[in-house]
């Protein structure tokens, strides 16, 4: 059979979903046909990323800024270890003297009140100053320049000169600049290096050169080359690994991160707004620190970079159950009365993102560089918190006023950690009484788990409200694992109508930070490498479609067999006309299939396969070169007619059509 035969076209009747809108949407069930095939629409946003800071994902990983503890805010609260000169040394080389001390009476600014003071008697042939290693080490691109900036204040002495250094450890320079200081005000000081060689672990130094009493700030350093070149940006080869995920949305700021541990840690969206020096920070749930420096305008320009809808989480007014540890404080809610600032915050979260330029928020958006706004649909609404009275009373009074002030944001509730249970049972109940339009489920599990559930959402009732599967791994990053990732989202694909969205998590990880296993991509401070799952992500984010064919694959099994091994889905992208295959097979024997065009309304001009396969223990590193990655090639249509799909690998096929019109 020609597989691209003109003759084959079927009428395609499709009717459409009302599209979701912030009250909850009756779900209509749509079986259409094209030919022999039953279609129906699936959501557009079906794959996305999920940004969370842990295993230092902003700070020392996506944030690019490369000084740690830059403002000297670092407390034992973050970490029992640390203080305001964690990852600082007091430097005096030239046998200067003097002393430093670390002081609060005037800073730049009371939410960041920690700066340092160098109370210089003599500067010796070097100068007294500072020296920080940065988040283990700086890494340098010979001939990139590094933007650096400090604030300065002089107490005594004038036109102090100061001189700013990259060294390696054998008192090698990188490159270097000097200025004088100005004022006896806090002033802003800038410059530039280009590093005059490639380096793993450089340190950044700071010197004063005469006798002098000076405080010192929010010492920065940036590569110029951030992400798309942007000012406070982010790190580039991490965030276009993000970009080349295609991601139909991005959830953050996590996670955990956001109901936080204990009330005072719950996450504040507009502590993270405004010059960098004026963001209050905090300790991070996960043991370390957050500069904020990657706050919600870099989250929202981060989205719309990568044509990303924006999906904010702001926790339900309730800490996490977890909150303490063992033995700890569990779940704190805010008392009432903080319940009408709280609210206010979230609706001015919308208004910080979509607000015209003459609203309170839409002005600070503008202000920071951005006066279009920044479409955002979404906003999700507590993480996985237990269901208890206290969450019940205030996700519905936060609910209820951004349901009645922005009836078209999508809100996003929650049904606790787990795939079933007591969160998960009165979760859902909840989201049903309230006609929630979108819920999160999270799963980490084993592969096992993954392949067995690829049928979780077939048999569905199919409720009021659409489901987000906000977080999802199973436990490894094995080629195994990252298939029975696959096996498991051509399910998603398959009931598309109601799982509105995906996302694996976590996306980022620090090699030298790890809290939490596995992740997408991990990196250190030169290089990063993809994980299996990340190749099984990108297959399925660049490829979605828009519409689901049933019965397009099958699998060649003796009657009556199953195996869970075997999943397949096909799509179409009615952008492109494209028609997508997707073909699992996480078992280690070739498994024949038989693809079924017949009745698609398409007219051949190429397939191309992408193919991702090898070994179940398959993993990449990052020593690197990469042992599991796809590969693509043109494909004929003999080959594709009786595919043979390898064992232990992931097809994608993609049928380019000329685009036709009329059937959809
Ligand atoms: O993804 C890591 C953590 O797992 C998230 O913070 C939390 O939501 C989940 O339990």
């Amino acid at each position: 059979m020609n597989l691209f035969n003109k003759n084959l076209l079927y009428p395609l009747l499709l009717t459409t979903l009302l599209p979701v809108t912030g009250r909850a949407q009756q779900h209509i069930s749509v079986q259409s046909h094209i030919g022999q095939k039953s279609v129906k629409p699936i959501s557009k946003d079906l794959f996305g990323v999920f940004f969370e800071d842990l295993s230092y994902s902003a700070d020392g990983g996506l944030y690019a800024e490369l000084i740690q503890n830059r403002s000297f805010e670092y407390s034992p609260g973050d970490n029992k270890k640390w203080n305001p000169l964690s990852f600082w040394d007091y430097t005096t080389e030239g046998h200067g003297y003097g002393k430093i001390t670390v002081e609060s009476a005037q800073p730049i600014a009371s939410v960041n009140p920690h700066y340092i003071v160098l109370d210089i008697d003599d500067p010796g042939t070097e100068g007294v100053g500072i020296t920080n290693s940065g988040f283990d080490g700086i890494a340098l691109h010979s001939g990139e320049n590094y933007d650096f900036s400090v604030y300065i204040k002089l107490i005594t002495g004038s036109r102090v000169p100061v001189k700013v250094e990259l060294r390696g450890k054998n008192g090698i320079s990188y490159g270097q600049f000097s200025f004088k200081t100005a004022g006896k005000i806090w002033t802003k000081y800038t410059g530039s290096i280009k590093a005059l060689a490639d380096a793993d672990s450089a340190k950044l130094t700071v010197l004063a050169l005469a006798k002098s009493k000076i405080a010192i700030d929010e010492v920065s350093l940036f590569p110029r080359n951030t992400f798309r070149g942007e000012k406070n940006g982010l790190r580039a080869d991490l965030a276009q690994a993000i970009a080349d995920l295609k991601p139909k949305f991005m959830r953050f700021p996590g996670g955990c991160l956001v109901h936080g541990d204990g009330l005072d840690n719950m996450y504040r969206w507009k502590n993270t707004i405004g010059p960098v020096e004026l963001r209050s920070q905090q300790r991070n749930i996960w043991h370390y620190h957050q500069s904020y420096g990657l706050g919600f305008f870099e989250y929202f320009r981060f989205c719309e970079d990568i044509g990303a809808k924006p999906l904010p989480v702001v926790a339900a007014a309730v800490s996490c159950q977890n909150s303490g540890g063992v033995g700890g404080t569990g779940q704190k809610a805010l008392p009432p009365a903080d319940m009408k600032s709280y609210i206010q915050d979230v609706l001015d979260l919308i208004e910080y993102a979509n607000g015209p330029v003459t609203s309170k928020y839409g002005a600070k958006r503008a202000a920071a560089g951005h006066p279009k706004p920044f479409n955002l649909q979404y906003i999700g609404i507590g993480n996985e918190d237990k269901q208890t009275a206290d969450f019940r009373d205030r996700f519905k009074i936060i609910y209820d006023v951004v349901r009645a002030k922005y009836p078209a944001i999508i809100i996003v509730g929650t049904v606790g950690p787990f795939p079933s249970g007591e969160d998960y049972d009165l979760g859902w109940k909840f989201a049903d009484k309230l006609n929630v339009p979108v819920v999160d489920e999270h799963f980490y599990q084993k592969p096992a788990w993954f392949l067995n559930n690829n049928n979780r959402y077939d048999g569905f009732r199919r409720p009021k409200s659409k489901v987000y599967i906000g977080e999802y791994a199973s436990w490894g990053n094995n080629l195994i694992n990252a298939l029975s990732e696959a096996a498991f989202m051509t399910g998603l694909e398959r009931n598309g109508d109601i799982v509105k969205m995906a996302s694996y998590a976590p996306l980022l990880a620090n090699l030298s930070h790890v809290s939490w296993n596995p992740d997408l991509i991990y990196f250190n401070n030169k290089t990063l490498f993809r994980t299996a799952n990340y190749f099984v992500q990108q297959m399925f984010s660049a490829n979605q479609g828009d519409i689901y064919l049933s019965d397009v694959i099958k699998f060649r099994l003796p009657a009556a067999q199953t195996d869970s091994t075997l999943a397949a889905s096909c799509v179409k992208d009615s952008g492109t006309g494209d028609i997508i295959l997707k073909i699992v097979n996480a078992g280690g024997k070739e498994a024949n299939t038989t693809i079924d065009l017949a009745g698609l309304k398409i007219q051949q001009r190429n397939a191309t396969l992408e193919l991702l396969k090898g070994a179940p223990s398959d993993k990449n590193s990052i020593s690197g070169p990469d042992v599991v990655r796809s590969v693509k090639k043109d494909i004929g249509s003999s080959e594709l007619e009786n595919y043979v799909a390898p064992p232990f690998s992931l097809s994608v096929i993609r049928l380019k059509t000329e685009k036709t019109t009329g059937h959809d």
